[in-house]
């Protein structure tokens, strides 16, 4: 039930019947100004210049067969100035969509034509160190989009492609070896702090020649698979994702151990991604190195870009790896056995600086054949998070900022926020609180910013309870909850059918109709803040709606039941927004 396309579709045909060319488009979008209608319809002028005629006649003659064909769906159709169709859409259609979508579980939105089989590369920390402040927006991003894409009824896949079989590991194994030299064998596992151990394990690679010798020794004796190496590097990883799933549990991230597939995974897969460059002939040696040389990545009047698949002294590299994956996504992986799927669309959400390196192992991946060209790999970039200072969000001492110190702070912060606001609400329930508005602040405040531009991490802002926030949108929705808590003492709750008369009620009606089309824009281009923006707008209708038009003191019956569904499917709405988005709701604030 999705009113955009539903227009779309009709006003097309329309536009087709009135002469334009079989691939004519209506252009449906939401009305640029409110008063001229819900939605407009850009297509009318294109198609013209296409088919050579004029464009408010074949808008005019559109609106013409439009009218017969939308029934009672629109109020009115009108052309406006070169040919854009000002659409005005009923109050009996909406009120009577808002009963179907009422009943529906769904809230409208349609299952897919095709379900597709969609891998999402999520998260992916380089493991050996805690997660910090950078890891926030591909954790949170994706599993947002992964949430909405299975709501829609596609099968999901994540895949955190954790970073464990980097050189940091050889430091970190010749440090633990140098310490059961001195004291026994020891269990990396019993380590009681990572970072602290990661620091100095650096410290003495960057002064002590002969530690950074035995541990790019370490590294090698890992990589070819020796036993002792192995121990202490399973015995790190581990801990790595102890750590990462303790904070993936708290933010509410659909995270788990069987989603990894780390760099690791794909070791074994990489000779026969080199190996198959050769046999296709895309492989070139420079300077010792076996490189892919791809037209696409010349540099004006210059040289070509290459891509280095495998140093000079063997050693695969980043784009190696991430070649093996795709391979195993795409088809691979099922092909052997190791999983029963094979992606449609693989996803990758990553920092804006690893543009690059996303189209060239896009492009290998097409030319090579490693991708099918079904398949869509799409890369999703995103910003920086800044500091005050406007610059990249570090500790005092230059270290990214420890993303569990982030979200302790937050907690902190929202519970101060509650215990002012709601003093004598038990502790326990003030703690539950306190949760759902941190952890949520720092969330919704990261998935409202369009993801391609950097944000400054500012603690007033995204703890607001006015505008855009978490708190402002979990308030909204007990707002609305109340109703109902009060609703049970003043004569019942039960819903009925909905009918519109105020223009409160239609622009709330109107609001609650375009949840299905918000949730296929995100889908379609992975952009959570449109959800945001949405719920934001729909949260604003509702509290117009609530100041003008009472609900249980409505003077019928009638009213007040017709008022009670628009206030519950706000609830629902809300609250099935928010949580595809990862954020809890609570039931008071
Ligand atoms: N571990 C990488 C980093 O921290 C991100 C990995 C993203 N995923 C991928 N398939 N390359 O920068």
């Amino acid at each position: 039930m999705n009113v955009r396309a539903e227009l779309e579709r009709k006003l097309s045909e329309a536009l087709r019947g009135a002469g334009a060319g079989e691939n004519a488009v209506a252009m449906v979008a939401l009305s640029a100004r409110a008063q001229f209608g819900d939605y407009q319809a850009n297509g009318a002028m294109a198609a013209a210049k296409q088919a050579k005629t004029n464009p408010r006649a074949l808008a005019e003659q559109t609106v013409a067969i439009a009218r017969e064909s939308l029934g009672d769906m629109v109020e009115s159709l009108e052309v406006a100035g070169p040919g854009f169709i000002n659409i005005k859409l009923s109050g009996a259609w909406l009120a009577s969509r808002c009963d179907a979508v009422a009943g529906d579980e769904r809230l409208g939105v349609p299952q897919p034509d095709a379900p597709q089989t969609v891998v999402v590369d999520s998260s992916s920390p380089n493991l050996a160190k805690e997660m910090h402040i950078g890891h926030l927006r591909p954790t949170i991003l994706s599993d947002a989009v992964a949430r909405i894409l299975g709501f829609l009824g596609h099968r999901t896949v994540r895949q955190n492609h954790v970073g464990d079989w980097g050189t940091q590991f050889g430091m970190l194994i010749a440090c633990m070896e140098e310490i059961e030299a001195q004291s026994g064998p020891r269990a990396v596992t019993a380590l009681q702090d990572l970072d602290t151990f990661y620091r100095q394990a650096r410290a003495k690679f960057d002064s002590d020649p002969e530690f950074a010798r035995r541990a790019r020794e370490a590294v090698v004796r890992l990589q070819s698979g020796e036993e002792g190496a192995l121990r202490h590097w399973r015995g790190f990883v581990d801990i790595s994702l102890r750590h990462a799933e303790a904070l993936y549990e708290r933010m509410g991230v659909d995270l788990h151990r069987e989603d990894v597939r780390g760099e690791s995974a794909y070791n074994r897969y990489l000779p026969g991604v080199v190996q198959s460059l050769r046999e296709q002939g895309l492989l070139t040696e420079s300077q010792g190195a076996q490189c892919v040389f791809l037209e696409e990545f010349r540099i004006k009047d210059g040289d070509i870009l290459p891509v280095i698949v495998q140093k000079s002294d063997g050693g695969y590299l980043y784009a190696t790896t991430d070649l093996a994956a795709i391979r195993f996504r795409c088809g691979m992986g099922k092909t052997e056995g190791v999983v029963d799927w094979s992606g449609d669309r693989v996803l990758y959400f990553t920092d804006v600086r690893q543009t690059l390196h996303f189209q060239q192992i896009f492009a290998v991946a097409r030319a090579a054949r490693f991708a099918p060209e079904g398949v869509s790999l799409e890369y999703v970039p995103f910003g920086t998070i800044m500091g005050p200072d406007n610059r990249p969000f570090k500790t005092r001492e230059g270290e990214p900022v420890r993303l569990v110190d982030v979200l302790n702070e937050s907690v902190q912060r929202a519970r101060a926020l509650v215990d002012e606001k709601n003093p004598d609400l038990p502790e326990s329930d003030r703690d539950a609180i306190a949760s759902a508005v941190g952890i949520g602040a720092v969330k919704y405040f990261d998935l409202a910013h369009n993801r391609t531009s950097d944000y400054v991490f500012a603690w007033e802002r995204m703890l607001a309870m006015e505008g855009n926030t978490a708190p402002y949108m979990q308030y909204a929705y007990t707002r609305v909850r109340s109703i109902f808590r009060k609703g049970l003492e003043q004569g019942g709750t039960e819903p009925g059918s909905v009918a519109i008369a105020e223009p409160a009620e239609r622009a709330l009606a109107l609001k609650l109709l375009q949840f299905p089309e918000t949730i296929a824009s995100v889908a379609a281009e992975a952009y959570p803040h449109l959800l945001c923006n949405y719920l934001f707008e729909l949260a604003g209708a509702f509290m117009s709606f609530y100041e003008s038009c009472p609900v249980l003191q409505a003077a019928t019956d009638a009213l007040r039941a017709s008022r009670l569904a628009l206030a519950d499917l706000t609830a629902r709405t809300l609250q099935t927004g928010l949580r595809l988005l990862g954020i809890e709701t609570v039931e008071r604030m």
